[in-house]
């Protein structure tokens, strides 16, 4: 079978770190033949057509392509008529209503005393980013509101996301940790927001519970544990004792805020992957953005769109290759000859993607 994969650099560092991405995906022994679809999207793209993300790449998207992979847009601070972030529209063209951000250190670097191996599964549809807002003035002046949506439906999805997720990573952990229990931690402050966050906590228990009770006790998530911890002491022991959290389930805000704290842990922006996920569609993605501080340079880091791709292949079922990709990136991050400025070293975007091709490859 071969995979085609619709690929969007999109603007500023995107555009160098995209193709180390897809030549890693090219040359990784046991991953399957790619076809890649080259396709437009992002700022400078509207600026030319004065479309962010044209008709013709969600068509390709939704008809042609098994998977995709993206580099980062550059948006205007200011409001730019016309303009909408490409990246929130192919997340609710293609219904990829999770994004899933693993945060990694490498063991046997400076990140060994306070090792993190978590992945945060954010719910990406609804919560207070509805942006459903209103203001009014009344008594007390100004009044400001914003309303923040829970459904059952996205929470139960997202749930099963999680679980999903849990039992993928013990896949991939078969044959290197094979006594690993993944924990999935539901992220909620349900002491105060019982109605909204109880809806969330209880909806993704919910799939759980119904997995043991349909099964006699013995479901698909049986090797899951289930546990929970409230949003402000998450972020507490994040920086405490990150090595408590394994597979982290949250609504959008919650997701975006701890998502973001867990990824200052590692070092770098520049290596943070994540993947936009649906039921059948995975979009690889790095956390950070365009870098027009260095844009153009040659010395953007690669790593975080080397792992995005690694994250859509094992999202995609593709754990052996996903693995190599993984174990080359550690290996070069430990070894520290081929590191980019941002962490240190003075190699090239393009030394840095050879050294770890080497090491899959040999
Ligand atoms: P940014 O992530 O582009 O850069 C922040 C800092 O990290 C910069 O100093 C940059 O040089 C560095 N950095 C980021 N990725 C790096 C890499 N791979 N290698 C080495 N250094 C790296 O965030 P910033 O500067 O706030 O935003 C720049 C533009 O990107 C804006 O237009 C913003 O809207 C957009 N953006 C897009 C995102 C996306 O595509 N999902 C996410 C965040 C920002
Ligand atoms: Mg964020």
């Amino acid at each position: 079978k071969v995979l085609r994969l619709g690929m969007m650099p999109a603007d500023g560092i995107g555009r160098e770190v995209l193709p180390c991405a897809q030549r890693v995906l090219q040359n990784t022994p046991g991953a399957p033949k790619f076809e890649f679809v080259h396709l437009d999207a992002g700022f400078e793209h509207f600026q030319k057509t004065g479309s962010a993300l044209p008709e013709e790449t969600v068509k390709a998207l939704k008809n042609d392509c098994h998977g995709a992979m993206f580099g980062s847009v550059s948006s205007p601070s200011h409001k730019v008529d016309g303009y909408s972030s490409p990246i929130v529209k192919l997340r609710k063209e293609l219904d990829l209503y999770a994004n899933i951000r693993p945060v990694v250190g490498v063991r046997g670097t400076k990140d060994d005393e306070k090792f993190v191996d978590s992945v945060i599964i954010r719910e990406n549809t609804e919560c207070l980013y509805i942006k459903s807002e209103t203001s009014e003035s009344g008594p007390d002046g100004q009044v400001a509101r914003a309303i923040r949506q829970i459904t059952e439906k996205a929470s139960t999805r997202i749930g099963k996301k999680a679980f999903e997720v849990a039992l993928a990573r013990q896949e991939l952990r078969r044959t290197t940790q094979p006594n690993y229990t993944p924990t999935v931690t539901i992220c909620h402050k349900s002491n105060v927001l019982s109605v909204t966050d109880g809806l969330f906590r209880t909806s993704v228990r919910g799939v759980y519970e119904k997995d043991a009770k349909d099964n006699g006790g013995a479901g698909r998530y049986e090797g899951i544990k289930l546990n929970e911890q409230l949003v402000d002491s998450m972020v507490y022991r994040l920086f405490r004792e990150p090595e408590v959290f394994d597979v982290v389930v949250a609504p959008n805000l919650y997701g975006d805020i701890v998502s973001d704290a867990a990824a200052a842990l590692v070092g770098s922006l520049g290596l943070v992957p994540s993947v936009n996920a649906g039921d059948n569609f995975f979009m690889g993605e790095p956390v950070h953005g365009s870098a027009p501080d260095i844009a153009g340079q040659g010395k953007a880091n690669p790593i975080a769109s080397i792992r995005s791709a690694a994250l859509m292949l094992e999202y995609m079922g593709y754990t052996d290759p996903a693995l190599k990709i993984y174990t080359a990136v550690d290996a070069v991050i430990r070894e520290g000859k081929y590191l980019t400025p941002d962490l240190g070293g003075s190699a090239t975007t393009t030394e840095c993607e050879e050294a770890i091709l080497k090491k899959i490859t040999a």
